[in-house]
């Protein structure tokens, strides 16, 4: 049945299935893969261009044929599509939800078979391929830096207009602005209005809203049609004084550039589609081939009058030329160091890639030591490398350097840990794991498999001070045990991510606590193996008496696992070097690359930690 139904859509031209122009024509012979596009809506600006932007990059690939199914804006209807679209046999699905929680369960039953592409809104977990997607909070603290710039020392009342209620969008485009504006208490969200991001909406509601605060002295609205709208709103009331903010900075008629042009908003932010990315990643997908993150998401630019004018010279870090082919890439790589089972493999990795891909590798081991990584770097911007990639230690302190790679023009790449800079055109892009979902993944599978509501006292070993994943995972797991105050942290202590410090650390906790210890969560294999030992050491019996919990999932955690010393480990993955060795020779042939890419990740707990290590390659 299924096969009868895909042969049909194959041949199906482009008046006959579920959109006007419903599948790019060409020969079903040519075909090899099926592709599904269920769309929210087509009403909105920006969704109409992600799908113009899938078609046009459809048209390259002559092996591949997509079905569009627009939703019109209706949930019951996209989870219709996304079945009708699964019965014609697709190879794999690509999806922007209507609602984010709504279409959860849909596409969870489509992931069960085959690969799905999430676009622009979440859906709930992790149960799909890959998300693609803007990076929402960015885009809110974006436009409240904006707000601070145009009102420098003056205060100021803001009104707000949101596009749907309770969409991850809407919600964390707030946050972010919120979050700004947060730090200028003189300036106020005075009043927010919901218009479905439609521009009639806005301009309806902000009509009757302006008349009742006559203070208003900025908008902020989520997308560049509803800034419109409550433009046409505020000229149509006599109100000339008031700035606008949008968001989408598309081209075209009414799109945000030209709003900007016009003097209509002062400034907008373009938020990629993620359509032509999407149809990238599909094909590489159904190639089975290597480097897919979990999680990308899309640098927005900033769209000011001065910027329009300023970027005939070019978009920062944008190469005008794709490089001349025969040319050897140079990369310089820092890394942090040795300290771990993880960081052996990452190291591995890394240096695999670059070798497979003709890439010229420098790399330094920084001995886990700031200034050693630092003066790497400096020497890699002395050597004129073509590009700069490194896994930052600590979070701080990278301001200078970083400055004097963007003075030389050199683009420098973060994999595996970020840093803290309120600059982020110091660096180009980041990639690596979701350090706080990692910890949150070790509390809840804590809470989920303790099913106690007795005391559990946990000890926590934390990575190098000063870390990204040390900070971060600290923080999910926090977050989740929060909510379950018969869990306590007892002890947390930096074992500096190596089986040394984790043994001496452990040992010394032992010796002064005399509380039972019922679990100990520690942020990678390598501290847990060493306080294993320490346990041992006690008389204890890790793994039955006290639950030990580690990140990385690395082998030596799973030789633990299969010993009936650890419970559960969850995963970080090194991997990262057919990710980085992409981003690399992407931004060598010119492409724009996104701000952050996450790596999926699962979490393996000793039970099944016989079959899960079949086939692990770290
Ligand atoms: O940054 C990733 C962390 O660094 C790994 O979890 C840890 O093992 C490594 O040393």
């Amino acid at each position: 049945m299924i096969r009868g139904l895909r042969l049909a859509a194959l041949a199906m031209t482009a008046s006959a299935l579920l959109l006007p122009s419903c599948s790019n024509s060409r020969e079903a012979n040519d075909v090899r893969f099926l592709v599904g596009f269920s769309q929210a809506n087509l009403t909105e600006p920006w969704r109409i261009a992600m799908t113009e932007e899938i078609k046009a990059e459809a048209e390259l690939h002559p092996d591949m044929r997509i079905i569009y199914a627009d939703a019109a804006d209706s949930t019951s209807r996209q989870i219709d599509d996304v079945r009708r679209l699964m019965d014609y046999g697709i190879d794999l699905l690509i999806i922007s939800p209507t609602d984010s929680h709504a279409l959860t369960p849909v596409v969870r039953e489509a992931y069960s078979s085959t690969p799905v592409i999430v676009l622009d809104r979440a859906v709930e977990g992790y149960d799909y391929s890959l998300f693609i997607g803007p990076d929402n909070e960015r885009l809110g603290r974006e436009a409240g830096s904006v707000v601070i710039e145009l009102l420098g020392v003056r205060s100021g009342s803001v009104l707000e207009i949101q596009g749907r209620s309770g969409s991850p969008p809407t919600l964390l485009r707030s946050q972010g602005l919120r979050e700004v504006l947060s730090k200028r208490p003189d300036i106020k969200i005075v009043d927010t209005v919901v218009a479905d991001w439609l521009r009639d909406t806005a301009e309806d509601k902000v009509a009757e809203r302006i008349r009742a605060r006559p203070g208003i002295d900025i908008i902020v609205a989520q997308n560049d049609a509803m800034a419109f709208g409550a433009w046409r709103a505020a000229r149509g009331a006599d109100r000339n004084g008031i700035r606008f903010i949008g968001i989408d900075g598309l081209p075209g008629p009414t799109g945000g550039i030209e709003l900007v042009q016009k003097g209509v908003l002062s400034a907008t932010f373009t938020c990629p589609t993620g359509g032509k990315e999407a149809v990238i990643y599909a094909l590489d997908m159904l190639q089975h081939k290597e480097g897919i993150p979990k999680k990308i998401f899309l640098r927005p630019r900033k769209v000011t009058s001065a910027a329009l004018a300023a970027s005939q010279k070019g978009v920062p870090y944008a190469r005008e030329e794709p490089i001349s082919p025969g040319r050897r890439i140079v990369l310089g790589f820092a890394q942090v160091g040795a300290e771990s089972e993880w960081r052996v493999a990452n190291t591995k990795s890394i240096k695999a890639a670059a070798s497979k891909a003709g890439i010229e590798l420098l790399f330094e081991d920084g001995r886990q030591r700031q200034e050693n990584q630092i003066a790497a770097i400096r020497d890699f911007i002395r050597r004129k490398v073509d590009v700069i990639a490194f896994s930052p230690v600590v979070e701080s302190g990278w301001e200078e350097v970083l400055r004097e790679a963007k003075e030389a023009g050199i683009p420098v790449i973060l994999s595996d840990r970020s840093v803290d800079l309120k600059d982020d055109s110091l660096w180009l892009s980041f990639m690596g794991s979701d350090f706080v979902e990692e910890g949150r993944r070790a509390a809840r599978w804590l809470v989920e498999n303790m099913r106690t509501t007795g005391s559990v006292d946990i000890v926590e070993l934390r990575g190098t001070i000063g870390s990204a994943p040390a900070i971060d995972r600290m923080v999910g797991f926090t977050e989740v045990i929060q909510d379950y105050p018969n869990y306590r942290i007892i002890d947390s202590e930096s074992g500096d991510f190596t089986k040394l410090q984790g043994y001496e650390v452990m040992k010394g906790i032992l010796s002064r606590e005399d509380r039972k210890i019922d679990a100990v969560f520690a942020h990678n294999d390598d501290m847990a193996i060493g306080a294993i030992q320490a346990m041992e050491e006690a008389g204890l019996k890790p793994g039955k008496d006290v639950v030990v919990i580690s990140i990385d999932a690395a082998h030596g955690a799973f030789k633990a696992m299969l010993e009936g010393k650890l419970s559960c480990t969850i995963e970080c993955n090194p991997l990262l070097g057919p990710q980085l060795i992409k981003a690399v020779q992407d931004y060598m042939n010119g492409k724009d690359l996104p701000i952050r890419m996450i790596t999926a990740e699962g979490v393996f707990p000793s039970a099944t930690a016989r079959k899960d290590l079949i086939g692990r390659e770290y």
